[in-house]
Order: structure tokens, then C-alpha cells, then sequence
């Protein structure tokens, strides 16, 4: 049997006829860059994540940019993130001239760690103009949002949510419940092709709960420009475009569906795991969480996972590892005076980290196969 890890293809088939009139609608419109599709679009974005605006950007990169540049986020400022999360989180800080700042994380969740942001966060209010905290809801999961904001606040930092994996998830404040990308000042999302919700290319969307602010981000994303040739700032051009405003507003009307389609793969993949009695043999399973986790990925942690990740592959199964270096290890960040060891639950999770197929269409016997494949690995040992 052969398993991809994510197979947009039967996506696709179940809502082919509704994804082709849409694109259809803007072909005959002739409106491709902004205009009334992304308005509509950004209007049902709004409404979905309770967001008080929501920006069509370029893509979930570009989303986080902006938000740290309509901060006016620079060279005397601070930017506190985890090191387990994809490159543009860190990029986008580093991108922006502020300082690079990591917390660790709780490898049960591969969130960050409020423990360890507390200190970071204490250190940075004392040395940095402004810190800003980026929390990531990596691989679908919010991160530990009310004790992070409590941190926020005691240490006046601003949040810059990334949501870019985690459209969706939501949690019960007391506040009402809340969904990603909606508990700090700004959230990012994504629409990267692979996303929960995924476009026809790249796109991303600024959420943001201030009318200034959002003023300030719908201006950096057209050339610091609202009137014609007439720059009020130096911004980026970075403006979502018809086509993808379109397809994205027929799969809006899924997403639910979707997403609570990951959540009960993710709860078969649970059971049958412990019922083959995996988790009694070194494979930690990722916590089902409920709402809070919209399990863009299903990923467990084992010792020996360069070699499972071989078995599985032979057997025709496809994984990944998100991620094998911990930011603070890239290259491109050598002169920024991390070390090894300083991160430590990063750096294992790093080396232990195996992302498992999902996706809402996977069936039932798939399940069984990826499992029990697992399971053959760990009986051979
Ligand atoms: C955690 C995280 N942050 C940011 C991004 C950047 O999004 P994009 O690829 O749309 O630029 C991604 C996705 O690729 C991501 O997974």
C-alpha cells in the first residue's frame, strides 16, 4: 500500500465543480490583485476566526512581516519565539532588524514553555526598547495562550501570534472561545497549498485586533500607499490576489468539516497506537487536546526514528520530519551566539520528531497499515 503524507488530490475531486466556477468568476471578472473577491474573502475570514480585521497578504511569511513592521519593530527591540517551529518564524524577526530571542519548549505539546519564556521574556523587558512574544500553534495545537499572555503582559511584550499551521483552533477563554491567530495584538496565518486551508499557491492573512494597526498593515502590504503614487511609508508589495481570494473562499466552507475530519484521524491513530501497545514501547503520542488542536500534523516522538522512518518508507508510507535543526543551530544564525545544548528539549524533540500522513480523506485501513507497520518495526528490534 502506498501512503502519502498528505494527498490534496482527493481534496480536490470532492470539490472540483466549486473550485472551477470560482476561478471561472474571476477569469470573467478580470480583478486579479485585491479588489471584491479578496474583500469578500477577507470579510468571511473575518467572521470565522472573530477577528476584528483580517488582511489578504502575500503569504504567511509575508503576514508575520507586516505585523512586526506596522509595530515598527526594529534594531533596539527584542522578539521572543520558540526554536521548534518553521524557518519564517524566526526569518521574519531577524527580517524586521530586531533581536532574535527563544524560549524552550514542552515536548508533550512542542509548544513553547511558559517556564522558559518567563525568564527570557524578564531579561529582554530589561535590556530591549519593546518585546514582542511570537507564540506558534505548531502543528495545529495552540500554544498555552493564557499563561503566555499573563507573561505578555507582566513584561509589556506585544503578541504576534503565528497561526500559520493552526487555522481553527480554538480554545474557551473567558473571554468566549477564541480561535488562533485572535489572542495577541496580531495573528499570522498561512495558505500554503498544505495548510488545513490551502490555496492554489502562496497566500497568507494578517489578523488583527486594532483599527490602526490593521490601517497600518492594509498600507505596508501596497507600497506604503493608499492613494495613487502617493507613499506614506516605505512598505512591501505584498497583496493577496483574486484567484487564490476565490478558491480560498470555497474551501472556507469545509474547513469545519476538515478539521474535525484531522481531529477523529488523529483519535484513530491514538487508539489503535496504544492498542497495538506502541506507547508502552518508546512512541510518544501527540495529546488529542480537542478543539485546541486542529492536528495539521500528527506527529510522534521516538528514539529511533531515522530507522522507523526507513521501515515505513520501504512499506510505502510516507513521512516527515518537521524539523531536524532547531532554529538556533541554522546556519544563517551562527553569528547570533547560540550554542548547542541551549535548548535542549528542542534539540531532542528535533532528533525524535516523526510527522505521520493526515489528512481528511485518510481512510480507516490506511490507518491500520501505518500502524501496523510501526508495530513490525518495534517486534524486529
Ligand atoms: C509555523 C509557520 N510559520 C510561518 C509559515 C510561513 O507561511 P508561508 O509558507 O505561507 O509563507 C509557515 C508555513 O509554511 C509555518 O508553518
Amino acid at each position: 500500500m502506498r501512503i502519502p503524507l498528505l494527498d490534496l488530490k482527493a481534496q480536490h475531486a470532492a470539490i472540483r465543480a466549486e473550485v472551477e466556477a470560482a476561478v471561472k468568476a474571476v477569469f470573467d471578472d478580470q480583478q486579479f490583485v485585491l479588489g471584491a473577491t479578496v474583500e469578500r474573502f477577507e470579510e468571511e475570514m473575518r467572521a470565522y476566526t472573530g477577528a476584528a480585521h483580517a488582511i489578504g497578504v502575500a503569504s504567511g511569511s509575508d503576514a508575520l512581516l507586516l505585523a512586526l513592521l506596522a509595530l515598527e519593530i526594529g534594531p533596539q527591540d527584542a522578539v521572543v519565539t520558540t526554536p521548534f517551529t518553521f524557518f519564517a518564524t524566526a526569518g521574519s524577526i531577524v527580517r524586521a532588524g530586531a533581536r532574535l530571542l527563544f524560549g524552550d519548549i514542552d515536548p508533550a505539546t512542542f509548544n513553547l514553555a511558559p517556564e522558559s519564556v518567563a525568564a527570557v521574556l524578564r531579561d529582554a523587558a530589561r535590556e530591549a526598547r519593546r518585546v514582542v512574544l511570537m507564540p506558534v500553534h505548531l502543528y495545529g495545537r495552540l500554544a498555552p495562550m493564557s499563561a503566555l499572555s499573563l507573561l505578555a503582559a507582566e513584561h509589556g511584550a506585544a503578541i504576534v501570534e503565528d497561526a500559520a499551521q493552526a487555522i481553527g483552533a480554538r480554545a474557551a477563554t473567558e473571554r468566549g472561545s477564541r480561535m488562533a491567530g485572535t489572542f495577541g495584538l496580531f495573528g499570522a496565518l498561512s495558505f500554503f497549498p498544505s495548510k488545513n486551508l490551502g490555496a492554489a499557491g502562496d497566500a497568507g492573512m494578517v489578523l488583527c485586533e486594532e483599527e490602526e494597526m490593521a490601517h497600518r498593515v492594509r498600507l505596508l502590504r501596497t507600497h506604503g500607499s493608499l492613494r495613487r503614487y502617493v507613499h506614506d511609508r516605505v512598505g512591501v508589495n505584498s497583496r493577496l490576489d483574486a484567484l487564490q481570494a476565490a478558491v480560498l473562499s470555497v474551501k472556507l466552507k469545509h474547513l469545519e468539516t476538515w478539521n474535525r475530519a484531522r481531529r477523529e484521524r488523529a483519535a484513530a491513530y491514538e487508539r489503535r497506537l496504544r492498542d497495538a501497545g506502541l506507547d508502552r514501547q518508546g512512541v510518544v503520542l501527540p495529546e488529542l487536546a480537542g478543539e485546541e488542536h486542529v492536528f495539521h500534523q500528527f506527529v510522534i516522538r521516538v528514539e529511533r526514528r531515522d530507522q522507523l522512518r526507513e521501515a515505513l518508507a520501504e512499506a510505502g508510507v510516507e513521512t516527515q520530519v518537521y524539523y531536524p535543526v532547531p532554529l538556533h543551530r541554522q546556519p544563517c544564525f551562527a553569528d547570533l551566539g547560540f550554542r548547542d545544548g541551549d535548548f535542549p528539549q528542542a534539540e531532542r524533540v528535533c532528533r525524535e520528531c516523526l510527522a505521520l500522513p493526515i489528512f481528511p480523506e485518510l481512510s480507516d485501513d490506511q490507518i491500520d497499515y501505518v500502524v501496523e507497520t510501526i508495530a513490525a518495526f518495534h517486534r524486529a528490534r
